[in-house]
């Protein structure tokens, strides 16, 4: 659908001052206020990156994964939560307890928003990462910033998401090394985590797994673009 149709089908207020955002180059989410992510709708603002198609994809994957793995009720962490709509996506879906971490205040505010909104209790902890957290579980996922500082990027997206949510150091690749090189001391025996990626990082990611976790498997899985853009590492046979 046309940006101009979205808006004219779910914006509530002044049309003309909506149109104005949008030509003033607003992401049409923003503006509406919400936006639709797999069977949920979910609270966005400034604060929060909007929720991606392809992160739809990974939840997914994810979902079908945990079914296959796990028999029992899974304790899951989602580092890096924005609008929280893994974290709340997987606690409805799946048989779970979620924590959810953010580093940004104001990215939790509008994620325990959507939790109340979609009727989610989720265990919020705003910290870097996944400092101070020693409970352990049965799957981390992450949808981490992952864009390198020199890699050019749409104006809308640049314009307007929070830099915090989309950039990150190391060609992009800060992320998966921090979280995998402790990751051991938040897993249980069997564990699976699940990333998103950027289209080009699989080979680099694999090499910072076979440093962290070389008795696991890794699995490359590509968005329905045929983009390679979510991996998942278990060591579950
Ligand atoms: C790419 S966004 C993903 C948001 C959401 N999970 C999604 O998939 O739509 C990355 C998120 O990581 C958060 N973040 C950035 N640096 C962080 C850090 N050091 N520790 C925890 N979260 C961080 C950002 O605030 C942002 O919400």
């Amino acid at each position: 659908m046309k940006d101009i149709d979205y808006l004219k089908k779910y914006y509530k207020g002044d049309i003309t001052e909506a149109t104005n955002r949008l030509n003033n180059g607003e992401p049409v989410q923003y503006i509406v206020g919400n936006v639709d992510f797999y069977n949920y709708n979910f609270i966005v603002n400034k604060n929060v990156l909007i929720p991606r198609f392809e992160t739809e994809e990974l939840v997914d994957q994810t979902i079908k994964k945990t079914k296959e793995l796990f028999k029992n009720k899974v304790d899951i962490l989602d580092i890096g939560t924005g609008s929280g709509a893994i974290a709340i996506t997987l606690k409805k879906e799946l048989d779970s307890n979620v924590t959810a971490t953010d580093i940004s205040k104001e990215a939790l505010t509008v994620a325990k928003d959507n939790a109340q909104k979609n009727n989610a209790e989720i265990n919020f902890v705003n910290t870097d990462i996944y400092k101070g957290i020693s409970t352990k579980f049965d799957i981390v996922i992450s949808n981490p910033p992952y864009i390198s500082y020199d890699e050019e990027i749409e104006e809308i997206v640049k314009n307007n998401e929070p830099n915090l949510a989309l950039y990150a150091d190391n060609n992009g690749l800060y992320f998966y090394e921090e979280i995998l090189k402790n990751i051991k001391s938040i897993l249980k025996k069997k564990y699976l985590i699940c990333f998103e990626i950027g289209e080009t990082q699989f080979q680099s990611i694999k090499e910072v797994k076979d440093k962290y976790l070389p008795e696991s498997k890794i699995e490359l899985k590509k968005d329905m673009q045929g983009r390679d853009r979510m991996v998942f590492i278990t060591n579950i046979e």
